[in-house]
């Protein structure tokens, strides 16, 4: 994709599947990154994979001294930023039950994390920079027992708005991806890796029949930090497999049946 060789980007949430996609497309692209987690030995191993052109800062995106130290030790090794991408976030729900510790965390991490991040990077940003945020499907529908975790998301998909047009002076474009069901290590987890009986629960709700793969997601965030995109800012680009345009009828055909 044009424009992104050379580029330096930060990716938060880096060491697990989709966040590693995301760093791997970058680097085959020729930009080098930064992988920001939590995740010690998943973002050690996959910056040894990708070599010279990669660097693994832990970093808690929840902790502003980290996030700080993130973006200095990029600039160190780099000399510049020119994407953020975060992906970090956390699945805490207890839906109804959810006490106000759930709330405070599920934010701090999901949308104050961004938030942060984003102001951290901005005075190194320069013209043609570009953030990409993680929304989701769940921000825009209800779903039993989630609260906290669809709410962040919507969340996160308003600071895309917010942000894009302040930092729209700078030439820093601001989007969003939202993702649909995709194979990641949460799915991995609860489906035991089985990823047919995973597509088989998602295919009613995804107009593809089947579940996303993080190198599908990857790609929309590629397009969106890349020179193809230099006049998209403060959207939303569903990555679902048609999730969000299908209605409650699904593919149904519910006036086929009554008419028979
Ligand atoms: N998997 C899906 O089906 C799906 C669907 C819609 C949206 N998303 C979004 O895609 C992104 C990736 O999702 P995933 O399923 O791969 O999640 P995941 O839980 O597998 O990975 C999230 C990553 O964030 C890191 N992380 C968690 N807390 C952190 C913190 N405080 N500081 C730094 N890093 C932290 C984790 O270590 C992990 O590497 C998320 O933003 C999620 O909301 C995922």
């Amino acid at each position: 994709m044009r424009g992104l060789k050379d580029k330096v980007v930060i990716v938060s949430g880096g060491a697990t599947l989709i966040g590693a996609a995301i760093a791997r497309a970058f680097v085959a692209e020729g930009a080098r990154v930064t992988i920001a987690d939590i995740d010690t030995r998943g973002g050690g191993a996959l910056a040894s994979e990708l070599g010279e052109c990669s660097r693994f800062i832990a970093t808690d995106v929840s902790r502003d001294v980290d996030i700080d130290a993130c973006v200095a030790a990029t600039l160190k090794a780099f000399g510049r930023i020119d994407c953020l991408v975060n992906v970090a976030a956390a699945y805490i729900d207890n839906g109804p039950d959810s006490p106000r510790g759930d709330w405070e965390k599920a934010f701090a991490i999901n949308v104050f994390g961004a938030a942060m991040f984003l102001r951290a990077c901005r005075p190194h940003m320069k013209d043609g920079g570009a953030v990409v945020n993680f929304g989701s499907t769940s921000a825009g529908v209800a779903q039993a027992g989630r609260w906290t975790y669809p709410a962040t998301k919507a969340a996160v998909l308003q600071l895309t708005r917010s942000a894009a047009l302040d930092l729209a002076a700078d030439g820093i474009r601001v989007n969003a991806v939202s993702p649909g069901w995709t194979w990641s290590g949460i799915l991995d987890q609860i489906s035991g890796g089985d990823r047919d009986k995973v597509n088989a629960v998602a295919k009613p709700f995804h107009m593809l029949g089947r579940i996303g793969d993080p190198a599908e997601v990857a790609d929309a965030v590629l397009f969106l930090c890349s020179d193809h995109a230099r006049f998209i800012t403060g959207t939303n680009l569903a990555v679902d497999g048609g999730y969000a345009a299908l209605g409650p009828e699904q593919a149904l055909s519910p006036i086929t049946e009554l008419m028979s």
